[in-house]
């Protein structure tokens, strides 16, 4: 049989271990790290992908984008497409420090609670590369999407950047403290917390006495939670008509997610699983 061969191409110095255990229990034989990567240093490892094996085994070579940043994940899966041509291609997948994945779970278990088109949805810290999948996914669904994170030129950049790549409407709220930040979260419907580990974005007096709340998901699962007065490990529970999820509680679709995608990329040699397709996967799966 021929063997699965998965090739990580991260944009850190050291591939995620996360990514290359995922990797192997999706279904990958060999997984190869390569570190430091920037698209312009694609071209030889794409022409070691796509020409090395004939039609038939083509679809058990296949490439995965990570790291930390998703501008730069961004960046090189520009170059690896810009590579393919004809039947000349293998499947790849960018997940970003779990970007896709992650917000995709999280944005489908939103989706099986509450109705996402022409919902106003808060992303708290939107800058990073899963709020930044979270909103754009939530924007796909038709929901009114505002990011926030501490900086303005900052948000207001990563949400110019979301309605790019998309074609969606994304606003942007500068909200550099507590109390602009539980300002921000007053009006909307749903709110998914996408901070850095362990920093408490907004607490329970934020959210437990809002009107127009119906759904939170917080994606941090270091105490301090993103938002308090939830724990991590809620998967949709009630808190008096408010829909919680936890990161503990997305955490285990967001795994199963990631390692079905991975499973999928080597059954043919030309998908491309970003943000679109794995979000259809999520929905199918949730
Ligand atoms: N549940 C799961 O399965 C799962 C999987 C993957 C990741 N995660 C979690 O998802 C969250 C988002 O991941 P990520 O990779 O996008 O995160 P990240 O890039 O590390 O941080 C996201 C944003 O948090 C803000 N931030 C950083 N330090 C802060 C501080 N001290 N106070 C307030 N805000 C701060 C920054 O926004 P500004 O600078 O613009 O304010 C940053 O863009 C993390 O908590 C991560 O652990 C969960």
């Amino acid at each position: 049989m021929t063997a699965r061969l998965l090739y990580q191409l991260d944009t850190d110095a050291t591939p995620s271990v996360f990514d290359s255990v995922v990797a192997y229990d999706g279904g990958a034989d060999h997984v190869i790290g390569h570190g430091s990567i920037t698209a312009a240093m694609v071209g030889p490892l794409v022409e070691g992908a796509i020409y090395t094996r004939g039609p038939k085994e083509k679809q058990y070579t296949a490439l995965f984008i990570g790291g930390s940043s998703l501008n730069g994940a961004e960046a090189v899966l520009q170059a690896v497409r810009a590579k393919f041509f004809g039947k000349f291609s293998v499947s790849v997948m960018l997940d970003a420090n779990g970007c896709n994945t992650t917000a995709a779970a999280a944005v489908a278990l939103i989706a099986k609670s509450v109705k996402l088109a022409g919902a106003n949805a808060l992303v708290l810290a939107g800058t990073g590369p899963v709020g930044a999948r979270a909103a754009a996914m939530l924007a796909l669904e038709g929901a009114h999407v505002t990011i926030t994170g501490r900086n303005a030129e900052k948000t207001e950049a990563a949400a110019a950047a979301i309605s790019k790549r998309f074609g969606v409407t994304v606003g942007a709220v500068a909200a550099p403290d507590a109390p602009s930040r539980h300002a921000a979260v007053r009006d909307a419907q749903i709110v998914v917390s996408a901070g850095a580990a362990g920093h408490q974005l907004a607490d329970a007096n934020a959210w437990q006495d809002s009107e127009a709340l119906r759904c939170l998901a917080d994606l941090n699962p270091e105490p301090p939670l993103g938002l308090g007065g939830i724990s991590a490990s809620d998967k949709g529970k009630d808190y008096a008509g408010k829909i919680a999820f936890g990161a503990l509680g997305i955490g285990g679709l967001k795994l199963k997610l990631h390692r079905a995608c991975i499973g999928r990329l080597f059954a043919a040699h030309d998908q491309v699983f970003d943000a679109e397709a794995i979000l259809a996967v999520a929905k199918e799966m949730a």
